[in-house]
């Protein structure tokens, strides 16, 4: 699949962003534009991709990313001080674990395989059923899953509070104490800055550079929009993702996890229905599938080619397909087109 990691010109291409930098200021008339001001309002435009739609007490500021990212690598935040965030969402992983499913403090074994937390931002609802309804609610699932940090929310804001560094920063960053809203603004914000919107197919598909995809990935794109493997149905531009809750045919039996019905109780409809995964920087976040079960591309092409188990909500876009070996080469190198090797950085 190695046939081509050079001549990728990523010259002149800086202007994709927009990172607008201006004076976070109450008064409106005077704003202005100001490089590397540490309380400037980032706003994170990305042509290609939808508007990042937050309220307005949440803008990202630089200041409040670092902070939140202080907070996402710092074990303070589990009961054992043994675990931070990075723990299962590690940078060159593209935030996720590369385990079949996270493992938490004391080796306590989690029924999820850690999710990618590139482009956070644009998510409608968090968790693999959607069980939670916002980045800053969703900074307390981890913190105080028994399986994950274990740590009430409120001793964790009683420990940061006491260190007199963090206790410092949030006066100065949010003119506010440490808190339950300042602590999870912190590290929703961090979580928004990152984004991944610039790999091989980014700049073949909505840039114009016909270079850019070998002639091989450009066939498997092809494959992934036809009709008969019907992948991007699911997996829509330019997210890779609708968000909606599908039953893939990954089992007949869901018990061990039942997904989106987890939230609603409600088998019936709901039954091994999990938010579509996101598909950009795909090579980096093996083992796939919400339990991790699928370790490679190729099984995971196997597994839609075979039209999955048999279950009443198994989606009618799962009926299976036949794929050579040529094509399924080619399908795998599209899906390796979507690692993204530029905005793997920081954008503040
Ligand atoms: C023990 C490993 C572990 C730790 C520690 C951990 N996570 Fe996660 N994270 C997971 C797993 C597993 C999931 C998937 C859970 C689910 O879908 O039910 C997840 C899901 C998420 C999601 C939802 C993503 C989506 O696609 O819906 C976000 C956001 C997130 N974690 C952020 C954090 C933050 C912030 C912290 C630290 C406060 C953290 N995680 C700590 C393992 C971990
Ligand atoms: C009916 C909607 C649907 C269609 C069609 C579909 N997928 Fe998926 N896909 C999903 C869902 C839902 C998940 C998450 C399942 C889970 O977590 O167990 C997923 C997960 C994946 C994953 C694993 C992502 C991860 O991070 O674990 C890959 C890779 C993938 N799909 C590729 C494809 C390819 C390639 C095709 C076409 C052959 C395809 N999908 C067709 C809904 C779909």
């Amino acid at each position: 699949m190695a046939t081509k990691t050079t001549n990728r010109n990523w010259k002149g291409r800086l202007a994709l962003v927009s990172l607008s930098l201006f004076i976070f200021s109450s008064c409106i008339k005077e704003e202005k534009v100001v490089v590397n001001s540490s309380n400037a309002v980032i706003s994170l435009t990305i042509p290609h991709f939808p508007s990042m739609e937050m309220e307005s007490d949440k803008l990202i500021t630089r200041e409040r990313a670092e902070l939140g990212e202080d907070l996402f690598f710092d074990p303070i935040l589990s009961r054992n001080f043994d675990i931070s965030c990075s723990s299962c969402h590690l940078t060159n992983l593209a935030f996720t674990d590369g385990l079949k499913v996270s493992v938490g403090t004391e080796g306590r074994m989690h029924n999820r395989n850690s999710p990618t937390l590139f482009n956070v931002g644009w998510h409608p609802y968090f968790f693999m059923d959607g069980g939670n309804p916002s980045l800053e609610s969703q900074v307390i699932g981890p913190i105080e899953e028994h399986r994950e940090m274990d740590l009430p929310f409120t001793e964790a804001i009683a420990r940061v509070a006491a260190d007199a560094n963090y206790n410092e920063k949030f006066q100065r960053v949010f003119d506010l104490p440490v808190s339950a809203y300042t602590l999870s603004l912190a590290l929703a914000t961090y979580e928004r800055t990152l984004v991944s919107y610039r790999s091989a197919f980014d700049e073949y598909y909505y840039y114009g550079d016909t270079l850019a995809l070998t002639n091989q990935e450009k066939r498997g794109l092809a494959l992934f929009k036809s009709e008969a493997l019907s992948c991007v149905s699911c997996h829509q531009f330019p997210l890779t993702t609708d968000f909606s809750f599908q039953n893939n045919g990954l089992y007949e039996d869901y018990t061990a996890d039942p997904g989106r019905a987890r939230v609603t109780n409600n088998l019936a409809e709901h039954e091994g229905k999990f938010k579509v995964a996101m598909l950009r920087n795909i090579a980096l976040t093996g083992p796939y599938m919400h339990d991790g079960s699928l370790s490679t591309l190729s099984e995971v092409i196997d597994h839609y080619a075979s039209g999955g188990s048999q279950h009443p909500l198994k989606s009618d876009l799962i009926k299976g397909f036949t794929i050579s070996a040529d094509d399924k080469a080619a399908l795998i190198a599209f899906l390796e087109s979507l690692t993204d090797t530029v905005s793997y950085k920081k954008v503040y």
